[in-house]
Order: C-alpha cells, then structure tokens, then sequence
C-alpha cells in the first residue's frame, strides 16, 4: 500500500482526502498543515505539523515518513488576497513548490500540485489540457510559474487543474459558493451574483477522488478536472435555491464590472474532460448530485 503525504490537511480538499482515505483504506495518510490538526477523528492516519514556508521543517517531515507521492493541496487561494499581498503569494504558490518540487526529485516521490482554471484568460472556455495559458489575476500568475516548475522538472509529476470546489467539511477556514449561497438565501439576505462569468463547478469529493487516482496511476502530466456541468455563476446560485426550496426574488443578476474586486476573474473558463475520464478513469457527480450529497452530508452533521 502507498504512503501519500498530504499538504494543506485542514483545508476543502485535504480533509477530503482525509475523510475518504480513511473511509476506503486505499493508502496510509500522512496528514499535514500549518498549526493544530482541525479534523475530528486522529486516529487511522498520521498528523504532522508541516508550515511550507519553512523548507527545513518540510524537510525534516518528508525524511521521517518517506511517502510515496505527496498531494499538495496547501496555497494563498484567495484571489483577491493574492492581488493585493503578491510577495507572499509568490512565496506560497511559487517557492514552496519549489521547495516540495526538489525534495520530490532528489527522492522520486510523485507530486500531485493543484491549480487552477485561471491559468486561462477566460476568453474562450471550455479549455483543454494544451491550450495556451493567459493568466488575468496574480493568483493564476502564480499557478502558471509554479506549473512551469514542474513541467521543465524532471521529477515525477502530476498536476491536477480544477474549478470552484464546493463541499462541506469541519471547520475550515474558508466557504465556498454554495454553502454561501445556501446560508445568505436560507437567512432572506439579498445577494448580488454575476451572470457573465462561466464554469463547471467541482465536488470536494470528486477532486479527492481524481488526486487518488492519480497517485494509484502514477499519473504524469497535467489533467482537468472538474464537476461536468457548465453554468454562469447566476444560474449556479439558483440551482442552489432550487435545490433547498429557497426565495429566487432575493437573487440579483449583475456584471462583473459592477463588482469592483481588486484580482480579475477569467469570463467563460470550464475544462474539456475527456483525458481525465478517459486516462484516470474518473468519473464526476453532476451538479445535482453534488448538491444532494452535500445535503445529505449537512443531515448527517446535524442529527
Ligand atoms: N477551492 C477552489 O475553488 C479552487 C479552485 C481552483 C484551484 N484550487 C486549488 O486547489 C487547492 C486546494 O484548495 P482548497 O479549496 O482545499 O483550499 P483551502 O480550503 O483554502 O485550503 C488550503 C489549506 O492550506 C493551508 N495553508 C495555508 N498556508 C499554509 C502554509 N504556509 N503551510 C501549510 N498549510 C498552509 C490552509 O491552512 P489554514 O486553513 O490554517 O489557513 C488551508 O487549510 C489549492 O491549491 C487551490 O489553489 C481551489
């Protein structure tokens, strides 16, 4: 059985990874973020404390579990804080893959990197694995230096693009679109969403899954993965309200323009999946589905 050592455990997708790893037993989990474990359960994996600023300490972790292949799901993922704190997402985008990148070469570990649709312009989504890259925020500048790392590296890697991740999970740092969406309508808080920009919306669980396959394929390349539904962020949030019975006349259409946020965000992204579904054998939920799991999983929390 492989060993994969996680970055970034107490975030969206590294407690996926925890929580399916422990449901299947498909590999032994070295979990590991910066601070104190935030999953529930410690027990049937490792958890290390591992900051990735801070080379000698990922160093140091790497020696002691001599992992297989390391899923590196911890990055500045704010894309606004990104755009206006760009040394710091340099360091943590660009540097610290690189610091993981050299460890992974000099001791053939594959590394699984996460990025990112908005390595693409946005002006002409659904994109494929090859189409040329055009980053229109520092976040996806970011993505694109730390995916051009790994591609002229002669380690093993993998990297895995994907797009809006939604999903729930205990106590993260963070929300997503659709428990946003889910709680504003659920409180009969007005919101504004923008009906101009396109994408195909992605299950927690799905990545979580494509990342294990990845390893268990000893993949190599860059792949796309995402939900397989294509929508405008408008009509995602409506599919929300649709799906809990929630009050349509509280959602407002507007432009992006009229938002004034300081990164700019691609138009049309989404991603041709035909390489993943057929190399990977993965195999995503619809957005429906996905939105039942999610409720089913909030059922489960509350009872
Ligand atoms: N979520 C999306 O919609 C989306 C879309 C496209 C690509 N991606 C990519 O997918 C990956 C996973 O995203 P996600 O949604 O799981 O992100 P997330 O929920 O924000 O999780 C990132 C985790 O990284 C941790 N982290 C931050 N700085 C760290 C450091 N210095 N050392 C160690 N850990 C650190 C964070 O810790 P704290 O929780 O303690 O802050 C957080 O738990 C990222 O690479 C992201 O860029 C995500």
């Amino acid at each position: 059985m492989k060993t994969i050592l996680t970055t970034g455990s107490n975030g969206l997708l590294g407690q996926k990874l925890t929580e399916k790893i422990l449901a299947e037993d498909r590999v032994k989990l070295i979990a590991t973020s910066k601070g104190a474990n935030r999953y529930p359960t410690e027990n049937g994996y490792d958890y290390a404390e591992m900051d990735i600023l801070n080379p000698d300490q990922v160093k140091s972790v790497i020696e002691k579990y001599k992992p297989d292949a390391i899923i590196h799901t911890a990055a500045m993922t704010n894309v606004d804080t990104a755009e206006a704190n760009k040394e710091l997402c340099h360091q943590l985008n660009v540097d610290a893959v690189q610091t993981l990148l050299s460890l992974c070469e000099e001791r053939d570990i594959q590394l699984i990197h996460l990025s990112t649709d908005f390595v693409f312009d946005g002006a002409d989504g659904p994109y494929r694995e090859e189409d040329a890259v055009n980053p229109v925020s520092y976040y996806g500048e970011s993505k694109v230096l730390a995916e051009e790392m790994l591609t002229s590296s002669n380690a093993n890697w993998t990297i895995l693009r994907t797009i809006l991740v939604y999903g729930i999970t205990n106590d993260t740092s963070r929300s997503n679109i659709v428990l946003w969406a889910k709680g504003a309508l659920e409180k009969g808080l007005p919101i504004n969403v923008v009906n101009d920009q396109w994408r195909m919306p992605t299950l927690a669980e799905d990545l979580a899954e494509a990342c294990l396959l990845a390893v268990e394929k000893n993949a190599r390349g860059i792949y796309h993965v995402s939900g397989k539904d294509y929508m405008s962020i408008a009509d995602l949030v409506r599919k929300v309200a649709d799906y809990w019975g929630l009050d349509h006349t509280i959602i407002s259409e507007i432009s992006s323009d009229s938002l004034n946020q300081s990164a700019k965000r691609p138009i049309k992204t989404g991603f041709v999946l035909d390489k993943t579904i057929k190399d990977l054998d993965y195999k995503p939920h619809s957005f429906e589905e996905g939105l039942k799991m999610v409720d089913e999983q909030m059922r489960k929390v509350a009872s």
